[in-house]
């Protein structure tokens, strides 16, 4: 699972191939959540009590005083081995709110960078009394490695492997899309960009099948689109015109440059030309449908400004809703 092909990081080189990974490592023998990893292989009335546990924690009032008291005692360590605004500080603030004490480690000053292995940097961790690691990092498998490795009472909560999976982004994406669209079954959902380098894409696929979504549509150029995505219950389109066409959600990624080791687009300007959400395009859609970006957004080249701000844009939405989703996961894999 682990591979090198993505962007360059401290401590990648250290990794140990981890091998299968069952998706049963994730759910306990009682059906109760005890990593979040990946989407994949998560029943559909486990992805619910998410979404109905987020929303409790989106209702509750006056948010930046109520500190529930489900981690008080509890130690979360954020391990982020690649750039991140919108999670790592959600995750923080998640685990604040839920009354943790939180560990922001800076991977750049650790001894991650002096040579340090992974499992190593993780024992000194666990030494101190760690109960939950929240990790991002660029190889696809590294989540998965850590919660296969740690101690038995540690939760581990993948905050984005490579271009593998992100599953806590997927849910608070699914909760803004039923806060305003109710069941998923009769949407048409249309995500747009760079799939093949996108592990957003990837969760988001999994948790809008799982819900039984009625369409999931993939648009993008023949180069963006990895192998055999028609085998997740997918269709795809290589025209944005006739992808979004009627669509109930559009959901616009970025290019992943980053992850891209060869050119596969002729420039970006003619990426926005074929494939840029304009206000005329998203017409195209149902008049009522949303606009979805799991950030960072890049204007001018996957989305125009005036849709990104404009009155169908639930963006915001959705960094607001990454709050109530890392609360609500953290305090099951906690329960
Ligand atoms: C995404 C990520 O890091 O995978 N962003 C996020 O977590 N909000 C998407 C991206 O980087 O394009």
């Amino acid at each position: 699972m682990i591979n090198t092909d993505s962007s360059n990081s401290t401590s990648q080189k250290n990794i140990i191939t981890p091998g299968p990974l069952p998706s049963s490592i994730q759910i306990n023998a009682d059906g109760k959540l005890k990593h979040f990893l990946t989407i994949e292989g998560i029943p559909p009335l486990l992805l619910e009590e998410i979404l109905d546990r987020s929303q409790q924690f989106v209702s509750l009032p006056n948010k930046a005083q109520v500190q529930a008291p489900l981690l008080r005692g509890k130690t979360v360590m954020n391990l982020f081995f690649e750039n991140s605004t919108r999670t790592r500080t959600t995750f923080e603030l998640a685990a604040k709110r839920l009354s943790a004490d939180l560990v922001n480690m800076d991977i750049r000053t650790s001894s991650a960078t002096k040579g340090e292995s992974l499992l190593d940097t993780i024992r000194n961790l666990e030494a101190m009394g760690c109960d939950m690691f929240v990790v991002r990092h660029s190889s696809s498998g590294a989540a998965h490695f850590i919660a296969r490795y740690c101690a038995p009472h540690i939760s581990v909560l993948n905050a984005g492997d490579g271009r593998h999976a992100h599953p806590t982004q997927a849910m608070l994406d699914m909760l803004t899309i039923r806060q305003h669209k109710g069941d998923f079954t009769p949407l048409q959902v249309a995500i747009v960009g760079d799939i093949k380098h996108s592990r957003v894409a990837r969760s988001q696929i999994h948790a809008l099948s799982t819900l039984c979504t009625g369409e999931i549509r993939i648009i993008a150029p023949k180069t963006l689109i990895p192998q055999g995505i028609e085998n997740m219950g997918v269709s795809v389109y290589h025209e944005i015109e006739k992808g979004i066409k009627d669509v109930d959600v559009v959901i616009m990624l970025r290019l992943q440059h980053e992850r891209m080791t060869t050119a596969l687009l002729p420039s970006v300007r003619e990426y926005y030309a074929r494939y840029g959400l304009t206000e005329e395009r998203l017409k195209l859609a149902k008049p009522d449908a949303i606009v979805m970006h799991p950030g960072p957004v890049n204007r001018g080249v996957e989305i125009d400004s005036r849709v990104a701000d404009g009155s169908q844009s639930v963006i915001m939405q959705q960094v607001t809703n990454g709050i109530a989703v890392r609360m609500a996961i953290m305090s099951m894999v906690m329960g």
